[in-house]
């Protein structure tokens, strides 16, 4: 018997576009259902000092267009901590939660296993990271809005490299996933993707310029993922200008306009239907799990899954990308 009569909902760990569609779609969900909703506003950490509001279907009308999260978002340390979640137990109780859905990326998830643990609260996870580095689903929310974003940076940098016969290094984010470099290197037409998952740095570089790097273009771009295992962009191009010093070498680093922006119509889509999903996850007594999607279908992952598997790179991409950029 399912005896859930009040969800709280909460985005946590760095925004993407796209949640505000998911808060939508879980509220309204949850309203359609008989359930009471309640905003829990900056993640955990408002969960602990009690930042909360009970959702109708109006407070979240006129949001699915929009970026960033109206819940806002933080990273909490104090929910590392077991007196910190017990804190934030004691809310839940004195509010009246019964479940959470919680909607961020690794660290969200690795926050709220714990936490189900503990407690034995039923939490249903939301796959929100442009990274989109969570195993056990294809997509996560905000990462086609992300690719999207640097497509069009990338398409931009390229009037100037060509104009001046420059060799761009372009950074991207990920946290140490080189999804968005390497797709982001296929759309945008880049020569090559930098990323820590496939070998070396150093390998990678060399096998790019021994393949005919610049032989046959005058400018060049190489999208680099920010990691530790790459050196990001800066360190690339420190050791191209040293050991290529004939190149006019160039760094830009994307950032955080990265994490911006109106969703796409397909993170809108998917995060409409994970939200709703969660929901059904609820009523159909699921507990501690993420909502994925894989081959368009929805599916359900263990949180332990999500977080402990790294997810594959698709290794088809490089060979399309080194064959589509000769
Ligand atoms: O995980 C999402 C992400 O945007 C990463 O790609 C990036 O490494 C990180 O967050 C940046 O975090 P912050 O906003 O705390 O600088």
């Amino acid at each position: 018997m399912n005896k859930i009569r009040c969800i709280g909902i909460l985005t946590s760990g760095g925004d993407a576009p796209g949640m505000n569609a998911a808060i939508r779609a879980v509220t309204r969900s949850a309203i359609y259902n008989g359930m009471k909703v309640k905003g829990i506003y900056r993640g955990y950490k408002g969960l602990i000092t009690g930042e909360i509001e009970e959702f109708q279907t109006q407070h979240v009308s006129n949001i699915i267009q929009r970026g960033g999260t109206i819940l806002k978002t933080a990273r909490c340390m104090e929910f590392k901590t077991p007196e910190g979640r017990k804190l934030a137990y004691d809310r839940l109780v004195e509010e009246g939660i019964d479940a959470l859905i919680t909607i961020g990326g690794d660290g969200t998830l690795t926050g709220a296993r714990l936490f189900a643990q503990e407690f034995n609260i039923p939490i249903i996870g939301l796959p929100g990271t442009i990274d989109n580095d969570l195993y056990g689903t294809d997509l996560t929310i905000g990462y086609d809005t992300a690719l999207n974003t640097i497509m069009e940076c990338v398409d931009k940098i390229r009037d100037t490299a060509t104009s001046h016969d420059r060799l761009f290094f372009i950074e991207v984010m990920g946290r140490d996933a080189g999804f968005l470099a390497m797709n982001g290197a296929i759309a945008s037409g880049a020569e090559a993707a930098i990323i820590p998952e496939i070998s070396l740095a150093e390998e990678q570089l060399s096998d790019m310029i021994e393949n005919g790097f610049r032989k046959s273009k005058n400018s060049s771009i190489v999208l680099v993922a920010e990691s530790e295992v790459t050196g990001g962009a800066m360190g690339v191009a420190e050791r191209v200008k040293n050991e290529y010093p004939q190149f006019d070498v160039r760094v830009s680093i994307l950032g955080h306009l990265q994490r911006g922006g109106s969703p796409s119509a397909q993170d809108r889509i998917l995060a409409t239907r994970m939200g709703i999903a969660t929901v059904e996850a609820l009523l159909e007594d699921q507990r501690n799990v993420m909502i994925g999607i894989q081959n368009d279908q929805i599916v359900y992952v263990p949180i332990s899954k999500a977080i402990k598997n790294d997810k594959p790179i698709n290794q088809d991409l490089l060979h399309t990308l080194r064959i589509s950029s000769i």
